[in-house]
């Protein structure tokens, strides 16, 4: 195990929040990690039945069955799919900087490929993955572009520079094969920066001009989670790549002033109020019937070791 991450506690649990009943199994991959950790213990909380897998681990974890394995590895991916009936599928690289392009973008592309075929080759009906606010490419992009318009939704145009993003526009592009090839149901939900409240605000002032590309969005740990189990029950079928957004941006300035001094010459499709989010969050809240519960000004939650 590598350094632990405390989790949360969810000692106070939703119960009555989803409209449908979970999938009573559910794998779970990269859930030795922050977002994954986090989502095997709201399924457990809520009763699912979980298999953890993950090539390695930050805490305990609560799950029925854990298995260590690379999720690239086509037996080991059957092997832990076998018996259950959804997938949600996290371990990835989460970063540019933290592989080698090619390293990377192979593990990151051929795991969502492995989960995605071994999942439909056994009949599963419903799958999660990972995709991200960089799947359009501009927050990581090296040349000095700013979003083609504010709200960011998911039609943005891509402006892909680097292989992390590309991975998870591929991953995207994975998602709305497999749901084709096997009609299953496969939702790619876009996170922002996801983290615990005092770490958000922690965010300052070096990477402000480029922080603007993702719209200074962010997400709750817990919100997060919360996501995931909505899209492991919405009533969908086919691919649907999902933004997500806590409802406000984590700067401090209201979001008008803050687009005229950033981005004075960027589309506005609306008017922002207040501190309201950049990111355009209606098919989260219209398909998944997710709307986020924390913002960053609120103290961080119980976490256990
Ligand atoms: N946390 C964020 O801010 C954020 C933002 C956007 C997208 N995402 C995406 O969400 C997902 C989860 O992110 P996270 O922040 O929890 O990352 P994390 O690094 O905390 O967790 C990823 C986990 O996956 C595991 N993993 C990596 N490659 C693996 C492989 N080949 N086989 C098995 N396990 C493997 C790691 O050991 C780790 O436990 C990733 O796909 C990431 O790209 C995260």
């Amino acid at each position: 195990m590598s350094a632990i991450v405390p989790g949360l506690s969810w000692s106070d649990v939703d119960l009555d929040e989803l409209s449908a009943p979970l999938p009573s199994r559910v794998l779970v991959t990269g859930a030795g990690g922050s977002i994954g950790g986090d989502v095997v213990g709201l399924l457990h909380a809520y009763g699912a039945v979980v298999t953890a897998l993950s090539d390695s681990w930050r805490r305990p974890s609560p799950a029925a069955r854990v298995i260590t394995a690379d999720a690239t590895d086509e037996g080991e991916m059957r092997n832990a799919l076998e018996g259950t009936d959804a997938v949600v599928h996290l371990a990835a690289i989460p970063g540019a900087e933290l592989a080698e392009p090619y390293q990377g973008y192979r593990i990151n592309t051929d795991s969502t490929f492995n989960v995605l075929v071994a999942a439909g080759e056994l009949g599963l009906r419903r799958a999660v993955i990972a995709s991200s606010i960089n799947a359009f490419g501009v927050p990581a992009n090296r040349h000095e572009l700013l979003p083609a318009y504010f709200p960011i939704d998911e039609e943005i145009p891509r402006e892909l520079d680097d292989w992390y993003s590309l991975s998870k526009a591929s991953d995207e592009l994975s998602a709305q094969m497999a749901a084709s090839h096997w009609g299953m149901t496969v939702v790619a939900l876009r996170f922002p920066l996801t983290s615990l409240p005092s770490q958000i605000r922690a965010r300052t002032h070096p990477l402000r001009h480029r922080q603007i590309r993702e719209g200074w969005s962010y997400l709750d740990r817990r919100d997060a989670a919360r996501a995931v189990v909505h899209a492991l029950v919405a009533p969908l079928t086919g691919a649907h790549v999902i933004g997500l957004s806590a409802a406000d941006t984590f700067r401090e300035e209201p979001t008008t002033d803050l687009l005229d001094q950033y981005a004075p010459g960027v589309l506005r499709r609306r008017a922002f109020m207040g501190r309201e989010a950049l990111i355009d969050t209606t098919r989260a809240r219209d398909l998944l019937g997710f709307v986020p519960r924390h913002t960053c000004s609120e103290p961080d939650p119980e976490l256990i070791p």
